[in-house]
């Protein structure tokens, strides 16, 4: 019965394995070092103010945010925006009043608009929803080392493009290194001085693609960092109990398993 049960279990393992080598696909994405990676890693604020921008500027002319509300711009661990500079940034955008059905300005409790009219997706979640790291041969072990990749496959993708572009069936695609497959429908967003930085970073396709990758991160797991502070307490409460539960258990049993009298 067992031997049958592992036959079947070795088996089962060598068709799935043999799939997902049969699925990889030649896409390099380097590993960049976040902030907000490791077990204690936090974002960084102004990295995300930073990100925001490139979002507001570049990327919202196409795609939307539509899961993420524009208030938690405010959110300690996120870019943690002023009040004030929540509300006056919520007027960059109008919303369909969902009482009166007429079209007003936002405000903090709206969330960012959808945004469909170029076909772009939603980048509300985009950064999980991608991994950037696979292998080796199709394992997924380097994702245990080095995370799943998702905001790394976002900075690659920006700064992936060959210049390459051709036209198919009346849609113009853009050659990029990172995208699999190869081509995109997406032009290259950002050029080096796209947007001018209020803290005087440097505007360069890496800084900024590192930058909006971040945020994205952000819109897609905000409560990163208090997850991250509940996993570290629950070990360290879970490692005491241990200990306790294992003094205790020495003492209630010492007098039948302690040292044999003669
Ligand atoms: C001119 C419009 C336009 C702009 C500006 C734009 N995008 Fe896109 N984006 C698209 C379109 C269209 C697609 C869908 C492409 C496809 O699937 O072939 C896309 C797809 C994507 C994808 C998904 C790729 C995938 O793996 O499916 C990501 C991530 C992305 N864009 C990020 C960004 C970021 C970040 C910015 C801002 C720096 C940005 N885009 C700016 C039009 C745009």
């Amino acid at each position: 019965m067992f031997r049958k049960i592992a036959i079947s279990a070795v088996a089962a393992l060598a068709i799935s394995t043999g799939a997902a080598f049969a699925a990889v696909e030649e896409v390099h994405i380097d590993n960049v070092d976040f902030s907000f990676q490791g077990p204690f890693g936090t974002f960084d604020q102004m990295q995300l103010q930073r990100g925001l921008q490139v979002f507001t500027e570049v990327c919202s002319a196409c795609h939307g945010l539509k899961f993420v509300p524009i208030r938690t711009l405010a959110d300690v661990g996120g870019p943690m925006l002023p009040e004030d500079q929540v509300r006056a940034y919520a007027k960059n955008y109008s919303v369909v009043d969902k009482d009166t059905g007429e079209e007003r300005e936002a405000g903090p409790s709206d969330k960012f608009p959808a945004n469909i009219g170029a076909g772009a997706p939603d980048l509300s979640l985009m950064a999980k929803a991608r991994a950037g790291f696979s292998g080796p041969y199709g394992l997924g072990i380097n994702q245990f080392i080095k995370g799943m990749g998702g905001p790394e496959y976002i900075a690659a993708l920006l700064q992936g493009y060959t210049g390459e572009e051709k036209t198919e069936a009346g849609v113009t695609l853009y050659e990029n290194k990172a995208f699999p497959g190869g081509w995109l429908g997406m032009v290259q967003p950002i050029s080096d001085d796209q947007v001018a930085y209020a803290d005087g970073t440097p505007a360069t396709v890496q800084q900024m693609s590192e930058d909006v990758a971040a945020f994205l991160m952000w819109t897609a797991e905000p409560h990163l960092i208090a997850r991250k502070e509940a996993g570290f307490k629950a070990i360290l409460l879970l490692t005491l109990l241990s200990t306790l539960l294992y003094l205790t258990n020495k003492r209630i049993w010492a007098g039948v398993k302690g040292p044999k009298q003669a």
